[in-house]
């Protein structure tokens, strides 16, 4: 079969396309962790204000040094709004929604994901380079989407992540 000049070239390039698609994908998850969230857990909206966590999120120091994190995200904040956790421990993301979707995004980490009314969404990662991070929404959610952020601080010091955690609630 004579396939023409062009279209073999345009072949070519869409088939060199999905396979660098392909192999951006594998490199991604496998060199960088960068996985969907799959924990699938139910809350009800309605009372997720209340919920055991979510009532007052905050950080949990764990006693072997990992901590667990409750965020709620909500029209137009995240609660707490500053979040202090230790470097080179496993960081376990609790988030959830009252009203709308939002985007849970930690600029420059691989902490990204979509926080879904009526889902606790979870995913856990680490942090190794100390300093301060901007969390943003990336879901558009209304019209303070813009101004809906918050600030996570990576630190050495381990005690004090515990002290300001349990008063950041609000
Ligand atoms: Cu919340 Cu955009």
């Amino acid at each position: 079969m004579n396939v023409d000049l062009y279209e073999r070239f345009w072949m070519w390039s869409s088939g060199g396309i999905i396979a660098v698609f392909i192999a951006s994908i594998i490199y991604t998850s496998a060199a960088q962790s960068l996985q969907p969230p799959s924990h699938v857990e139910t809350i009800d909206p309605q009372t997720a204000r209340t919920s055991p966590g979510f009532a007052q999120p905050s950080v949990t120091l764990n006693a072997d040094g990992s901590a667990t994190v409750h965020i709620m995200a909500q029209m137009f904040a995240f609660l707490p709004t500053e979040i202090r956790v230790p470097r080179g421990q496993p960081i376990t993301f609790r988030m959830t929604s009252p009203d709308v979707i939002h985007g849970f995004q930690i600029v420059k980490t691989n902490g990204n994901a979509m926080v879904v009314p009526g889902y606790v969404t979870q995913f856990t990662t680490r942090f190794d380079t100390p300093g301060e991070y901007l969390i943003v929404c990336n879901e558009y959610c209304g019209l303070g989407h813009h101004i809906m952020f918050s600030t996570l601080i990576v630190e050495d010091d381990v005690e004090m992540a515990g002290d300001v955690g349990a008063g950041a609630g609000q």
